[in-house]
């Protein structure tokens, strides 16, 4: 009877039978949802059992079921799967059992929730306790609204810019039935040649934690359970940006001082903020693979910061325990991952294969197992996915690229812009300008503005920068647009691929006179622009790069173009730092624009056009060459820091990067002060009150980011960075105006960890810098006394 009935009630989201009245499915379309407490009978026993009681607390709910699982239910909740626009029939079978706990939407091919809401049924309604899944998938910057790539919002140096694009990336998704995002990454990268470098937020722990903790607001707001919100993972836990040589997945070899200073503050500022899950990395961690690294998943993440959320593997990573060489076999894999504390494991097999019998044979405690299932449905139980367990399919139809979320593109890609070279004022470009040649493979290419993962984006909702070029002009100008040559030549390396379906991109091989005719048109026109970059899908997973310069042709265009002796204004297209002092050199003005996102053209084209004055700065320091990666601002002193005949440098090219960490110029001049102490003094409860006049010595109104940057003179329990950034205002001043710009800094500012994580401020003598990069200003000493 119950069956029936039930089902009718749940398919069609309205009030039960008399009897049932109050059993229902509220999910977020149902008009009582907001009005009377919802509850599902899971089960389908006919009473409200703790579990399905939506007014009871979540732990009461988790015991309650647990207590009811088997333990073949218990490991189903630990794996999940992979699923495509056939999975209602593929994995009906084991949803029924129970056998499936999540999906993941890889292929990024689904824009509704119509099969996830397939799949959510057969669990809810088909399955013995009938517990939800939870849906996830890789929404890092946007999901058909495409922002700027995380490494250019980074550089805008204003973390709410992350909690506004995040919270629309969540709407959109959730709109699509997703629960779940895989982001933010939060790996720090010192590599360019590393590609994922462009799905983080730089070098610096410190800002970074503020970017992490800004994006976990943004996917989950303040109740995760809103059906706009998504579950936030913070990725990937622990390391996997010091990839040896950059490459891709390869060994990092990191000491636990460094790990605990540089690469593990972002995910402590992001689970303080509230992230649920996290995902255990592919690396091998200095001697242990990440994914059965029992330090960094159990003693770090749950001993001493109490995490209570649960630990996904990354893709297979459980299942590649064998092939690092930990693990002798499949069995081995999942105790090793298991007991080190990944909860869930995706895609690969090894929690479905064999725990059953290792836990049967007393190889694996049950508590062990128990506990990871706890992990897991208290996040659904969080995410409210027992009350409401389907999502609204009509929402997706007006969800997508709403004007708030266009506007919040265009203005995340004009603020992540970062202007690296403005000789003569020659930007911004006057809007009378007669003619303007825009040459490069980036002109007119606006898929490649998407940059790698984009989600949902489609190439034609975006602008490309011809696009947001011409729609600034009016009908004097004369805008002339050429190729010059293509992205990539043919066989130059990874092919590169379209967003919607990942086919691969037959390029147009460049023409015999194709640079001829750019540099007759550059000679022609009055402003020449180039578009010049890399591949979009030479950074991300599995991007990783041995050289750092322009892809294909472009460099000789560039030279072609720059020996017109024109004026060339270049903007850069890219996922990564490049190491271009050639187009340093000889190039007039230089805008890096990284991948803006779908509104990309329009974007850059108000920098270009001083619509929107240039405020970005690096948050990634750009090496001249690829010979002195890694290469850093927050690095220890050598003992040779600067004088004599033995620094260390090298031989044969700069030791300088081209850019430091911090860089970034706008269309006006700003004159630094000397820096001002109240007191050179300051006692652990105290503050140091540090003050820098800030004029705006040019024509033009700008945005300046004063950054606070410190270092320790001594530390007892390690060496110190030579700088470390610790604050920074952004203050807009008009020409001739002049600003007080005042820093409050507390003790607590100086502290670091030791190697088991302690927290340390000592007192010392401490130096400081008010300034506009990190290799920039004369520093102010002062102590901290006990
Ligand atoms: C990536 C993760 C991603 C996962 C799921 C892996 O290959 O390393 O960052 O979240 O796939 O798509």
């Amino acid at each position: 009877m119950r069956s029936v009935a039930f089902a009718a009630c749940l398919f069609c989201a309205t009030t039960a039978s008399a009897a049932d009245t109050n059993i229902y499915h509220a999910g977020p379309s149902s008009p009582l949802a907001s009005t009377r407490q919802a509850w599902i009978d899971l089960n389908k026993n006919e009473k409200k059992d703790a579990y399905e009681d939506p007014s009871r607390p979540v732990a009461k709910r988790v015991d309650d079921l647990l207590k009811r699982m088997t333990l073949d239910e218990k490991i189903g909740q630990l794996w999940q799967v992979n699923y495509d626009t056939n999975a209602d029939k593929t994995f009906a079978e084991k949803l029924k059992r129970g056998a499936i706990g999540s999906f993941l939407d890889s292929s990024a091919l689904i824009e509704n929730p119509v099969m996830r809401n397939k799949l959510q049924h057969i669990a809810v309604e088909q399955s013995r306790l009938g517990i939800p899944l939870i849906l996830g998938h890789d929404v890092i910057h946007g999901f058909r609204t495409v922002f700027p790539i995380p490494l250019a919002e980074a550089c805008a140096w204003e973390p709410v810019l992350f909690e506004r694009t995040q919270t629309i990336a969540a709407r959109e998704a959730a709109a699509a039935g997703i629960d779940w995002t895989f982001a933010p990454m939060v790996d720090l990268a010192r590599d360019p040649r590393w590609g994922r470098i462009a799905e983080g937020f730089g070098e610096d722990p410190w800002l970074g934690a503020l970017a992490a903790a800004a994006s976990v607001r943004g996917f989950q707001g303040t109740n995760v359970a809103d059906p706009d919100r998504v579950v936030a993972c913070l990725k990937h836990f622990a390391g996997y940006g010091a990839a040896e040589g950059g490459r891709d997945y390869n060994t990092t070899e990191i000491s636990e001082f460094t790990l605990r200073n540089f690469y593990l503050p972002q995910f402590k500022a992001g689970l303080d903020a509230g992230a649920l899950t996290v995902m255990s990395a592919f690396n091998d961690l200095s001697g242990m693979p990440a994914s059965g690294n029992r330090h960094t998943l159990t003693e770090i993440l749950r001993g001493e910061w109490h995490f209570p959320g649960y630990v996904i593997s990354d893709w297979a990573a459980v299942g590649e325990l064998v092939d690092h060489g930990v693990a002798a076999n499949d069995a081995d894999a999942a105790r090793l991952g298991l007991t080190s504390g990944v909860d869930m494991e995706m895609v690969s097999t090894t929690y479905p294969d064999t725990l059953a019998q290792q836990i049967k044979t007393g190889k694996i405690s049950e508590k062990v197992l128990d506990e990871a299932v706890r992990r897991v449905l208290t996040v659904k139980f969080e995410k409210g996915l027992f009350d409401h367990p389907y999502a609204d399919e009509t929402r997706c139809r007006t969800a997508f690229l709403r004007p708030d979320a266009i506007a919040l593109a265009r203005e995340a890609a004009a603020k992540s812009c970062v202007l690296l070279k403005n000789e003569n004022g020659v930007l911004p470009i006057s809007k009378e300008t007669k003619t303007i040649a825009l040459i490069g493979p980036f002109a007119e290419d606006a898929e490649e503005l998407a940059g790698p993962w984009s989600s949902r984006g489609h190439a034609d909702d975006i602008v490309s920068l011809a696009a947001g070029i011409r729609a600034k002009l009016s009908a004097v100008t004369q805008l002339t647009v050429v190729r010059g040559c293509s992205i990539i030549e043919r066989d130059s390396g990874k092919p590169r691929r379209h967003i919607a379906d990942s086919t691969k991109i037959t390029e147009r091989p460049t023409g015999a006179s194709e640079i001829a005719d750019a540099i007759a048109v550059a000679r022609a026109a009055d402003v020449v622009v180039m578009a010049l970059g890399e591949p979009r899908n030479w950074s991300g997973e599995d991007g990783s790069r041995s050289t750092l310069g322009l892809s294909g042709r472009q460099q000789e265009l560039f030279g072609a173009v720059a020996a017109t002796g024109k004026p060339v204004i270049v903007i850069l297209f890219s996922g990564r730092p490049l190491a271009v002092p050639e187009i340093q050199n000889k190039a007039a003005a230089i805008l890096e624009a990284w991948f803006p996102g779908v509104q990309g053209g329009n974007g850059v084209a108000d920098v270009l056009f001083g619509d929107v004055n240039p405020a970005g700065r690096l948050t990634t320091t750009f090496p001249n060459s690829v010979g002195q990666v890694p290469v850093y601002y927050n690095h220890f002193s050598t003992g040779r820091p600067g004088t004599g005949e033995y620094k260390g440098n090298y031989a044969d090219g700069p030791t300088a990067p081209l850019y430091p960490f911090g860089f970034g110029l706008t269309y006006t001049k700003f004159d630094y002060g000397k820096v001002r102490l109240d007191s050179p003094m300051v006692k652990p409860a105290g503050k140091l009150v540090a003050h820098l006049m800030l004029t705006n010595t040019g024509s033009r109104a700008g945005t300046e980011t004063v950054q606070l940057y410190i270092r320790a003179i001594a530390a007892s329990a390690g060496t110190r960075p030579v700088h470390e950034l610790k604050g920074f205002q952004k203050i807009l001043l008009q020409p001739g105006e002049s600003r007080d710009v005042t820093f409050n800094l507390s003790a607590d500012d100086l502290g670091y960890y030791d190697t088991r994580g302690n927290w340390l401020v000592e007192p010392g003598k401490y130096q400081l810098w008010l300034a506009k990069d990190s290799a920039s200003g004369q520093p102010a000493g002062f102590e901290l006394v006990k």
